[in-house]
């Protein structure tokens, strides 16, 4: 059977106080909207559009698709659902409806919804969650089992809708249903809305079948509507992580102070020490030390020392047992095994044979205000301190650069290397001035 979603996020985000756009407001390191994307591929679904603001098209860039819908004005969820009926109205199948800032309704939990769904010939099923503290979301009115409405908090008038079972935003539709009763919302409340939850009534007014399952783990269900619930959402998915490393055999020194991504890989047996964050697709070997430092996007091999204070960025490779010491900034370069750099050193755009040592203050200087230029350094090479490399450039094997060296030319095997000029002594120059 056929799954599209339509992912709601058109919304003007306003309590979060910035002109962004709320769904890329990111957990981690990945935009909420790709969280919610990803999560909907993980439980199957074929196709997905995401419903946006004519101003915030942007959007679209953060995930793997091209499709999309535009909500010109921002008049509710209900409205947002109705500008999908041109492109989904012909289609079988089901239609998964959820909200672009609920980042952790996981694949398993759409999973169950659509399970559920099937397994009871529903027209209809809604995922709620039972709150100890309901307030500010929808909530869901039932007789016994069977769902009568979803009263929003704004809209409740009676302490008998005051329930603790809440609307979490994410619904099953027989699609050809939903788009045959969609335009039957209307905005009469206190919000002058049109609410895709007012299709619970509409669809029991048509004899449908309404179900609902409740969310496996509650917390899974939060909305993020401000910076302060984002902050608890990053809480909870930054200690998920650092559990499951742990478990995994990874030695986190201080997990509350220690940020990884969700694509980050690493080995066991690697020790993290506090204020180390991890992020992007790294990927880090067995046996490390990770001291304090800042790695995105890159390769570390295995028993690789890093840091304090080191930057790893942009791809950057780095071989078994390198050892990458304080300030030593690393970008788009390859080291290979054994390379030593361990101080106040940028490698930009290079590669580096095995073994090589690169001295204190180093740099590759790969950028002539234009391009970017390659630095090859082979193996086995002693870069001395305060050299600078004028790339693009190749260092030959086995070759010494002599410390405060500015090498333009490339540099043969074996060789010495010193650029340096003589120093000027005027003997005695300051003995009778004063
Ligand atoms: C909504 C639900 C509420 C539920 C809560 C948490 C409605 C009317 N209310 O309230 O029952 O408890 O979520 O799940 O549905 N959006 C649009 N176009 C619009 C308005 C919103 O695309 O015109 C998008 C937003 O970008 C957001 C999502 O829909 O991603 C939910 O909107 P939001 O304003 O956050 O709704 P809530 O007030 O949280
Ligand atoms: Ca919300």
């Amino acid at each position: 059977m056929k799954i599209n979603a339509l992912i709601l996020a058109a919304g003007q985000g306003t309590r979060m106080k910035s002109s962004k756009s709320k769904v890329l407001f990111e957990v981690i390191d990945k935009p909420m909207i790709k969280c919610v994307y990803d999560n909907l591929l993980d439980a199957g679904v074929n196709r997905i559009i995401p419903i946006l603001h004519p101003d915030r098209l942007d959007v679209i860039n953060y995930i793997d698709t091209d499709e999309y819908v535009v909500q010109h004005e921002t008049l509710g969820t209900g409205h947002a659902v109705m500008q999908a009926k041109n492109v989904l109205v012909a289609e079988e199948g089901l239609t998964i409806v959820l909200a672009g800032d609920q980042p952790l309704i996981s694949g398993k939990d759409i999973k169950n919804l659509i399970n559920y769904h099937k397994k009871n010939k529903c027209d209809l099923t809604l995922m709620t969650a039972i709150l100890d503290e309901p307030f500010g979301y929808g909530r869901v009115i039932k007789d016994g089992e069977q769902v009568l409405r979803i009263v929003e908090q704004k809209d409740i008038q009676d302490v008998s809708e005051n329930v603790d079972e809440v609307n979490i935003s994410t619904f099953c539709f027989n699609n050809q249903l939903l788009f045959k009763h969609i335009d039957e919302i209307k905005d009469d409340n206190n919000q002058k809305e049109f609410y895709i939850t007012d299709i619970v009534e509409i669809f029991n007014s048509h004899g449908l079948n309404v179900g609902s399952i409740s969310i496996e783990d509650n917390k899974d269900s939060i909305g993020v509507n401000d910076l302060k619930t984002l902050a608890i959402v990053n809480e909870i998915v930054k200690n998920d992580i650092n559990t499951k490393l742990m478990n995994e055999g990874v030695h986190i020194i201080d997990p509350s102070n220690t940020l990884i991504s969700l694509d980050a890989k690493i080995g066991a047996g690697t020790i993290i020490y506090p204020n180390s964050v991890i992020l992007g697709n790294s990927v880090i070997g067995n046996n490390c030390v990770i001291k304090s430092s800042y790695i995105i996007d890159s390769q570390i091999g295995n028993s690789v020392e890093v840091g304090p204070y080191a930057h790893i960025r942009q791809e950057a490779i780095i071989g078994d047992e390198c050892r990458i010491g304080n300030f030593v900034e690393i970008k788009k370069s390859v080291l290979d095994k054994g390379v030593k750099s361990a101080h106040l050193t940028y490698l930009g755009d290079s590669e580096i044979g095995h073994n090589t040592n690169i001295g204190c203050g180093v740099i590759t200087v790969n950028y002539d205000g234009k391009n970017k230029h390659k630095t090859v350094i082979k193996e086995n090479c002693f870069i001395g301190s305060n050299v600078n490399l004028i790339a693009p450039i190749t260092i030959g094997h086995h070759s010494k650069v002599a410390a405060g060296s500015t090498i333009t030319k490339d540099t043969d095997p074996y060789d010495l290397v010193i650029e340096r000029s003589e120093a000027i002594v005027k003997k005695e120059y300051y003995k009778n001035k004063e």
